[in-house]
């Protein structure tokens, strides 16, 4: 079995940070959002590993590589234009060649893995498995409409969704899922969808195997998907210190802190991690924040946010609910007349007191 992630997207729901930063690329608890995909596939046993990659291609080259620091083999597929999920699939049937496989979306994360998801694919051998999760707002998927537990349709992001139930970006094919892929038609948005080509298998009486999944799944293509992602997986940690902290700091619960890491009169309460070689002076770093390597916290408070490299605040009563992006400054200003001034990239998102 082969693995293909799609990481192709241009994430213009995370805007500006995806104007310079692959999403895929993004950090969760201070690890991009790719590896944990690249972890769960490995850990399944799958080595041979395609990437689809588009815009972001050097940026996701750069940081995957050939694969050999998890002991896969990465190949990598470019997309030239996002014509969609199905057309990732079509441009990757060299890759695949005569093998079944699993298809990530790299902004996806499964808390539990996907090792037994692909058992059940291998022992069942159905054409496909779709993963289907109960969300509280499921027009902003694809919805599975199931009848006496088999898929009978699927809809991609319906205005009237006919279930709550999602389909997850994992998903398990065999070789015929080409033939469908080759049979639709692009949608509105002008794009071949997965989920048209899952629906061809079934109009073709393919065997479409769903598996709801009660653990916990995220598609973190938002801000709001994005922190929660990174407090799940921060609430999973234990607390490790091979960093410095002084004695007039106080350590709370779970808080990786990462090598060359320099904690000094302040306090940190996880679950928290503070990358290599980043700074916390003087200020408070609350619960569920994720500080990058080389950033510095300096006589600030934050808390349930995401600072990513090399980024500075400074003087700054509190921030909470944020994402900051690469080698940010964000400092109080002494200087007359007090006024804000700011230089942000577009699509940013402010709100001051
Ligand atoms: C894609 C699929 C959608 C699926 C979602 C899961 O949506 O088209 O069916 O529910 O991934 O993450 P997109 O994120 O491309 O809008």
């Amino acid at each position: 079995m082969k693995a293909l992630i799609l990481s192709g997207g241009k994430g213009t729901r995370l805007r500006p940070i995806t104007h310079t930063n692959a999403k895929q690329l993004i950090p969760i608890a201070n690890k991009p959002i790719l590896f944990y995909g690249i972890e769960a596939i490995k850990e399944a046993g799958i080595v041979d590993i395609g990437i689809v990659i588009g815009e972001t291609k050097n940026e996701i080259r750069q940081a995957v590589g050939d694969g050999s620091k998890w002991g896969v083999k990465i190949t990598y597929i470019v997309q030239d234009e996002p014509l969609g999920l199905a057309h990732a699939v079509k441009i990757s049937r060299k890759f695949i060649d005569q093998d079944s496989f699993v298809m990530y979306l790299g902004d996806n994360l499964i808390k539990d893995g996907i090792k037994s998801l692909v058992e059940e694919f291998e022992a069942k051998k159905p054409n496909a498995q779709i993963l289907l999760a109960h969300v509280p707002h499921p027009e902003q998927f694809g919805v599975a409409e199931l009848l006496e537990g088999r898929v009978v349709r699927l809809e991609e992001k319906p205005k009237h969704p006919r279930s709550d139930l999602a389909l997850c970006g994992v998903y398990m094919f065999d070789q015929s899922i080409f033939e469908a892929v080759d049979n639709i038609k692009p949608s509105l948005r002008n794009e071949l969808e997965i989920t048209d080509a899952i629906q061809y298998l079934i109009d073709t009486k393919m065997k479409v195997h769903p598996h709801i999944i009660t653990g916990w799944w995220k598609d973190t293509g938002k801000l709001e998907d994005m922190l929660e992602a990174n407090s799940i997986i921060l609430d999973t940690f234990t607390f490790k210190n091979d960093g410095r902290v002084d004695d007039k700091s106080k350590i709370e619960g779970k808080v990786v802190i990462e090598k060359g890491a320099v904690i000094e009169n302040s306090v940190v309460r996880g679950p928290a991690i503070i990358g290599e070689n980043a700074k916390v002076i003087n200020s408070y770093v609350g619960p569920y924040s994720a500080i990058y390597f080389g950033a510095c916290i300096e006589s600030s408070e934050i808390e349930h946010s995401i600072v990513l490299e090399n980024s500075h605040i400074i003087d700054i009563k509190r921030i909470e609910d944020s994402l900051i992006g690469q080698n940010v400054e964000v400092k109080k200003s002494h200087s007359r007349p007090q006024a804000y001034r700011i230089m942000v990239g577009d699509s940013s998102k402010i709100e001051v007191l």
